[in-house]
């Protein structure tokens, strides 16, 4: 296997461990809140030192974006980690059993390696730019299910940035008739991890940050599955926004949500 795959499992379950240790003491936290709706707590904080440790004692000069603690590039290194230590903090704050460690690894800019790890059903999800992605021992593909009617999708509501939710719930009416179901997890980096194991056919979300979905994206992209911005373009890491799906999906999504999407969001 990739041996910087091999650190970023590493790191991805000491991390779960740490998640797992305090996942029935979560009264006992000291949380704060960073932003309207967003809060972060020691047990973040707690994964993310200890994954940054061990990347940092394997590659000491690779750049590192990690959600809780910033960026850090004071190097030419062509590596740069993307690090969501505990995507679905509020799920995990209040004992609602939906969250994962995301990773991933970029090359000159372009998505490299993937991890996304469940501690609770231990379910590991990774990708590899160019030899697939897997799930613990078993490939995986996207579903072949074909367009929206009856298709399951998985989506965010955008609960930080609320100035989206007009925007937001016109797409919801767009699309809800068409599909079997929409769901809202509440951890995007399982939303897309499901979606690259066939579990969901389509996603999107406003809003989004670089540590939430790359893992997801290389996932979905080795699966054989589609992504894009809300123009249809590569620059989701950049604007946030995020459509994805199996190809089926991923067409007629973007072509149902294209009227929605105000000018600030494409
Ligand atoms: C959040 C989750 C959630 C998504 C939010 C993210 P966090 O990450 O991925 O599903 O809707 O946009 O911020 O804050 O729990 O790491
Ligand atoms: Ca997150
Ligand atoms: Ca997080």
């Amino acid at each position: 296997m990739e041996p910087m795959l091999n650190i970023a499992i590493r790191a991805a379950r000491n991390a779960g461990n740490i998640i797992l240790r305090y996942t029935n003491r979560v009264d006992t936290l000291s949380i704060s809140k960073k932003a309207q709706n967003d809060f972060v707590s020691e047990v973040d904080k707690k994964a993310e030192d200890s994954i940054i440790n061990t990347i940092l004692q394997a590659y000491p000069d690779h750049h590192i974006m990690a959600e809780e603690s910033g960026t850090k590039d004071n190097s030419n290194s062509i590596y740069q980690w993307i690090i969501d230590p505990l995507d679905g903090t509020t799920n995990f704050l209040h004992g609602f059993p939906q969250y994962a460690v995301s990773i991933a690894i970029t090359e000159k800019g372009k998505l490299y390696q993937a991890v996304v790890y469940d501690p609770l059903r231990d379910e590991l999800f990774t990708a590899s730019r160019g030899s697939g992605a897997m799930l613990n021992n078993r490939r995986l593909r996207v579903s072949n299910h074909h367009g929206l009617s009856g298709a399951l999708l998985g989506t965010g509501f955008p609960f930080k940035q609320q100035e989206d939710l007009d925007t937001y719930l016109s797409m919801f009416r767009a699309v809800f008739p068409m599909t079997a179901g929409i769901r809202r997890p509440g951890s995007a980096a399982l939303d897309l991890a499901y979606l690259a194991a066939g579990r969901l056919d389509g996603f999107w979300e406003i809003g989004l940050n670089a540590w939430d979905m790359a893992a997801g994206i290389l996932l979905i992209q080795e699966a054989g599955g589609m992504v894009s911005d809300f123009s249809g373009t590569q620059n989701y890491l950049h604007t946030g926004n995020l459509i994805a799906g199996n190809p089926k999906v991923f067409n007629e999504l973007l072509k149902i949500l294209t009227p929605h999407i105000p000018a600030h969001l494409q």
